[in-house]
């Protein structure tokens, strides 16, 4: 698929829904006509090209960073100049980055354009934002008069990697904004942790998952282990972070063992301290009652009983609190709204293999590949390989990350070999240094752990399906001393996991026959 270098502009006019309900639809028409013709008009002198137009917001491309800085100078002076419609004053927002995409029958597609979005929705109405890399290629060729501003660092919504931002000055454009809405803004109050690798697609999934928040208190997102609760809810929440209200805010809770720590966990999370000698949910309620945010718990399945008693104390006191669980199961309380994570999105089998990449499964694994420095080249050749294996692979985030870090030793055709194996590999987040694990799957245990929890001991490997997992870890009031390796069988087995009790929480891939010793690797486990 032929991939080609662009310089991506993205603009939107800043508070349009407020325009709209000003104005009445009549006059925001007109306002909306206008404004077209003055982005269609910069676009048209300088050869840039609509790729996708909705509502207020524009996406075009040029196939030069020059000419495109040449366009939006043009369109913001013409903006500010208009005489708009009610004597309103149109602001937008706009924001340039070059990078690559693919251009495939259902448009141009690639990582780079999503960037390019995130950057545009970094600024305010009025303001000119350029990427780093835009900035680097018009440095020296600005046009008379322009200069870039650099702005820092910046975490943007797509929670991927930080982007060093520069504002385009020049005579006749704005200048002075309050500070990017980017994810370190202290306007924006939130915890949300720096994510290492990038995020990929789900905008059906956001949209769906963004309704449902909005007209229900607790959202829980569910699914098999791996299927990107977490990521999703994680995505989510960034993109409710507006400045209006509290903020959002992420309570981990995969690394608590105790029922009774939940509250505290919620606590320490939102900085709200305890008051000796009171019970920590009610200084906690107390705290969020007048509260208007939104607090995603997240992994709450070894915790069920406490995260639904805890969540609904919270439902019931603090009216503005809006919850957000990841959970393999879930809570179990009135007003919740289940949403079920789907697989990412894959190509079907009569799929046109040209526009694969624009299915999530796809582009996460050649992201992901990439980041190996895998060296993927996304030709003919390797294009149904891929879709082969991410169709193997259910579209399971996890199974694909794995699968494409043993690019690093294997090749494509034998990745796809290896997953042609009856019993075939594959799980744990990712991997370090390989290690032997000492211990076979105990495939009696798997029987015995599904009533007796208390047979999962320490050292033992056995395996179990998802229900079983999660009676273990209640049992054991530790999950970080349970390892779960979340493992794909195939053939007459499957979807399962093995689990061993350590110390440490391990995360195991492994590849072996039932019964022979596995040939395993670990990531942060000292012993196995
Ligand atoms: N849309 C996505 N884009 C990029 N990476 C993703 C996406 N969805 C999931 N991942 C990655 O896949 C892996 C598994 O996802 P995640 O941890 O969210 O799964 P989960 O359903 O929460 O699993 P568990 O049940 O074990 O908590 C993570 O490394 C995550 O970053
Ligand atoms: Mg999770």
């Amino acid at each position: 698929m032929p991939v080609e270098t662009f310089t991506f502009l993205f603009t939107d006019i800043e508070g349009s829904t407020a325009l709209v309900r000003r104005l009445g639809e009549g006059l925001y028409t007109q306002l909306l006509a206008d404004h077209h013709s003055l982005i269609r008009s910069g676009l048209a002198a300088h050869d840039g090209s609509e790729v996708d137009t909705q509502g207020d917001a524009f996406f075009a491309v040029f196939s030069s960073p020059r000419a495109c800085v040449a366009a939006v100078m043009e369109m913001q002076r013409a903006l500010e100049d208009h005489a708009w419609p009610a004597g309103e004053h149109v602001r937008v927002r706009m924001g340039v980055h070059t990078g690559e995409a693919s251009k495939t029958a259902t448009g141009l597609v690639g990582l780079e354009v999503h960037r390019a979005a995130r950057v545009a929705a970094a600024g305010y109405g009025g303001q000119v934002l350029l990427s780093e890399t835009a900035a680097a290629l018009v440095r020296d060729a600005l046009p008379p008069g322009a200069s870039l501003t650099d702005l820092g660092v910046h975490r943007l919504k797509d929670m991927g990697r930080p982007e060093r931002i520069f504002q385009l000055q020049a005579a006749g454009l704005q200048a002075g904004f309050a500070p990017l809405r980017s994810l370190g803004n202290p306007a924006l109050p939130n915890n949300l942790p720096a994510q290492l690798a990038t995020f990929i697609g789900r905008a059906r999934e956001l949209t769906e998952v963004r309704a449902l928040v909005a007209s229900c208190r607790l959202v829980t997102l569910t699914g098999a282990g791996g299927c990107g609760k977490t990521r999703l809810s994680l995505q989510l929440a960034a993109e409710l972070l507006d400045g209006s209200g509290d903020g959002v805010w992420l309570v981990e809770l995969a690394a608590v063992s105790d029922e009774s720590a939940v509250a505290a966990a919620i606590s320490e999370a939102l900085g709200i301290a305890c008051q000796p000698g009171r019970p920590i949910l009610d200084t906690l309620l107390d705290a969020l009652a007048p509260q208007d945010m939104l607090i995603v718990l997240d992994n709450c399945e070894h915790l069920i009983g406490a995260c639904a008693k805890t969540a609904d104390a919270i439902l019931r006191r603090c009216p503005r609190v809006h919850l957000v669980a990841t959970s393999r199961e879930p809570l179990g309380i009135g007003g919740e709204a289940l949403y079920r994570v789907p697989p990412l999105s894959l190509p079907s089998a009569g799929n046109d293999l040209a526009a694969a990449e624009s299915f999530d499964a796809v582009a996460l694994f050649v992201d992901r590949a990439r980041a190996q420095g895998a060296g993927l080249s996304f030709d003919e050749a390797a294009v149904p390989l891929v879709v082969s294996i991410c169709r193997r692979l259910d579209g399971m985030p996890l199974a694909i990350e794995l699968a494409a870090a043993r690019l690093r030793s294997l090749s494509l055709s034998e990745l796809s070999d290896r997953l042609d194996r009856r019993f075939r590999l594959l799980t744990g987040k990712l991997l370090d240094e390989p290690c032997a694990l000492h211990g076979d799957v105990d495939h009696a245990g798997f029987v015995e752990a599904k009533d007796n929890p208390a047979e999962v001991r320490r050292g033992r490997v056995v395996q179990m399906d998802d229900s079983a997992f999660a009676a273990a870890q209640r049992f054991h009031r530790a999950p970080d001393k349970i390892a779960a390796v979340k493992t794909r069988y195939h053939g007459d087995l499957h979807l399962g996991q093995v689990i061993a009790v350590q110390n440490d929480f391990h995360i195991i891939d492994f590849e072996g026959e039932p019964g022979r010793p596995l040939a395993a690797r670990r990531c942060g486990c000292p012993t196995l």
